[in-house]
């Protein structure tokens, strides 16, 4: 068994580690950086049709979903399309309107969930077109699509999803840029320059696996809260509410993800010196906005673990740990800082001693309602 989980303790820490690798083959022979386009070989729909699409729909559940939140950020930024997010088992059940011009992208690592297939079928009932972005090859929502683009991140046994994630964003980006460049919103030089970012993704991703043994040591100092908190604005929204459930998964604490903005709204009321709060803090242009919550936070006694790209005076005043990743363009960098929610939620499991693989009351694939 330890052959199998190539020398690591777990699948889960294995697949984590097998990132970069999964994300050039996400990657491989899809970016033609000298045409400034992107080519995705099984997505079935001629440029006339991708081109006569005025609104997406994207249909997912769990992690799959969190992905789809930040794929909404991607079309919209880079193809200028309306999307609407769904949960696959909220959009069966509430006739949503879908037209021959919508699109409804299904993501599912295991292209076999009950309700995202049940959503697949209700969108291709309405007479949509229906592209998916899956994981396992040939899977039934895989083959009731009519386009595809796989993942390729390899087989994924640990139930906590990881790899399938990261490289489902990967796979956004490059739907996202696709359906850019058949809609005249992304010139052939930005495509070209988004190339250029996702071929350095690989790497990037090797040297935010580097902070491993920084993340574990915040684990030890954390294990045993009993509540998390986890904030991101805009495209790191998704990975708040991802990290969040990495934590909930595999180590059995309470843990939730908000909207660094929504936070005065409410969960505020819970902030007192026992809540570590997580905090994603990519260098952009919300990153005083971010700071400036992190200042409330601390301002009622709670712990901030700070997830940045840009560690200086600013971030060190404001944050108790300061954990520090490679920067990249802000569309990909929703991939780098997945990589300390999954070592955060994985170290404290382990600290914990659960099953980290089989955590209780889980299955890899929900494949009835
Ligand atoms: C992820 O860690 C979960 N185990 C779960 O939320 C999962 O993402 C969800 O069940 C969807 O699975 P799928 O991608 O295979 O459709």
């Amino acid at each position: 068994l330890m052959a199998e989980k190539g020398g690591y303790r777990h699948f889960m820490l294995k697949e984590i580690y097998e990132q970069p690798r999964a994300m050039a083959d996400t990657l491989a022979g899809r970016i033609r950086e000298e045409a400034g386009d992107i080519y995705l070989e099984d997505l079935n729909l001629d440029d006339e049709t991708l081109r006569s699409m005025d609104k997406v729909n994207i249909v997912a559940c769990g992690t799959s979903w969190h992905a789809g939140l930040v794929g909404k950020f991607l079309a919209e930024k880079l193809a200028r399309v309306p999307v609407e997010v769904d949960i696959a088992s909220e959009f069966r059940y509430r006739d949503p309107i879908v037209t021959p011009r919508t699109l409804t992208v299904l993501i599912s690592q295991s292209g076999e969930t009950a309700d995202t297939l049940a959503g697949l079928r209700e969108a291709k009932g309405k007479g949509g077109k229906v592209v998916s972005i899956c994981n396992v090859v040939d899977s039934s929502i895989a083959r009731e699509s009519d386009g595809v683009i796989y993942t390729h991140a390899g087989p994924e046994i640990g139930v906590a999803s990881t790899k399938a994630f990261t490289t489902q964003l990967v796979a956004l980006v490059l739907f996202a840029c696709k359906l850019g460049r058949v809609r005249g919103t992304l010139d052939e030089n930005e495509c070209r320059l988004l190339g250029e970012e996702l071929v350095k993704l690989p790497r990037k991703i090797e040297e935010a696996l580097e902070q491993d043994a920084a993340i574990e040591e915040v684990a030890k100092l954390y294990m045993n809260a009993s509540d998390f908190l986890y904030l991101g604005r805009g495209n790191q929204y998704p990975i708040a509410l991802e990290g969040a459930l990495k934590l909930k998964e595999i180590s059995y604490i309470h843990a939730e993800g908000y909207p660094a903005g929504e936070m005065k709204h409410g969960p505020i009321a819970l902030i007192d010196e026992h809540l570590p709060v997580v905090v994603l803090l990519p260098n952009n242009e919300t990153r005083e906005k971010v700071i400036s919550n992190m200042q409330e936070v601390r301002a009622r006694a709670g712990q901030v673990i700070a997830i940045t790209d840009l560690d200086d005076s600013l971030v060190r005043d404001n944050a108790d740990h300061v954990l520090t990743f490679p920067g990249i363009r802000d569309e990909l960098m929703p991939v780098v800082l997945s990589v300390p929610m999954q070592l955060l939620a994985y170290h404290i499991a382990v600290l914990k001693g659960t099953d980290v693989d089989q955590p209780r009351n889980l299955a890899k694939s929900v494949t009835v309602e």
